[in-house]
């Protein structure tokens, strides 16, 4: 394993044992909104202040990008971790055990390394730019699913934008009548982990933020699957719209999405 993951994997599961602590102690929680159903509290807080401490007794001088504490150092040079310390936080609030930790590494631009943590689970998916993708040190990969019609898809709703809930809707009217299913869970984190081992065909959501999506792309790409923007582009971790699934499928939910999503809400 590549000492970066480690440091990683390492700084995941101290950030799980506080976001267990406090599912089952959420009386005690301190909760505050940043906005129309953008929610935060101190387990959030505490669990990125310990992932950036364990960082920084190794690298004190690398950058991170973070959900809550946002930018130190400068992107694009040397080494950056990009971090969402409680993915799926409504989740977490309403004691629905679907939420995770996320943390990629950047260098020079390129995504190298990926953690997600599912703590309740204790499932840890990592994967290394060129190693592959793993669940608890297995081997995972995309799922072999070729037909659109018989497919089970992930996805998020927009919830505190509706400006593109139109082009959503769109495109969700459109999978709905096409697949076998849809799922909402909850952590786009773990829902790019679960296209990664195949246990979700593919994804796509609108408007995320690059710590919501960096290692979820690398694990899906290690396990052999594609994720691009709406365009089919890079652009992913800008726009913060995503789609992924294997291959095959890909190029069948690329086609929805480009039929159903105007020009504007694409890019
Ligand atoms: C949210 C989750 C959710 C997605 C939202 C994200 P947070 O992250 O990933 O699945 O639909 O767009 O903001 O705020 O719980 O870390
Ligand atoms: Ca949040
Ligand atoms: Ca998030
Ligand atoms: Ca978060």
């Amino acid at each position: 394993m590549h000492p970066l993951v480690n440091i990683a994997t390492q700084a995941a599961l101290e950030a799980g044992e506080i976001i267990r602590h406090y599912q089952e102690h959420i009386d005690q929680l301190d909760i505050e909104s940043k906005g129309k159903n953008d929610y935060v509290s101190q387990v959030d807080k505490q669990a990125e202040n310990a992932i950036i401490q364990t960082i920084r007794k190794y690298h004190p001088n690398h950058a991170i990008l973070a959900e809550e504490s946002g930018r130190q150092g400068k992107e694009n040079q040397g080494v950056e971790w990009i971090i969402d310390p409680l993915d799926g936080t409504t989740n977490f609030l309403h004691q629905f055990p679907q939420f995770s930790i996320s943390i990629a590494v950047r260098e020079k631009g390129k995504l190298q390394h990926a953690v997600i943590y599912d703590p309740m689970r204790d499932e840890m998916f990592t994967a290394s730019r060129g190693q592959g993708a793993f669940l608890n040190n297995r081997r995972i990969r995309v799922s072999e699913q070729k037909d659109l019609d018989d497919s089970l898809l992930a996805t998020g709703f927009p919830y505190h934008d509706f400006s593109y809930i139109d082009s959503y809707l769109a495109s969700f009217k459109s999978f709905m009548q096409q697949t076998a299913g849809i799922r909402r869970a909850g952590s786009a984190a773990l829902d790019l982990a679960y296209v990664a081992c195949g246990r979700v065909d593919g994804f796509w959501e609108f408007n995320l933020k690059p710590w919501d999506i960096a290692a979820g792309v690398l694990l899906i790409k290690e396990a052999g699957g594609l994720a691009t923007d709406f365009n089919g582009g890079e652009n992913f971790l800008d726009s913060g719209n995503i789609m992924a699934a294997n291959p095959k499928l890909y190029k069948q939910m690329a086609k929805v999405i480009g039929q159903t999503v105007p020009a504007e809400h694409r890019a």
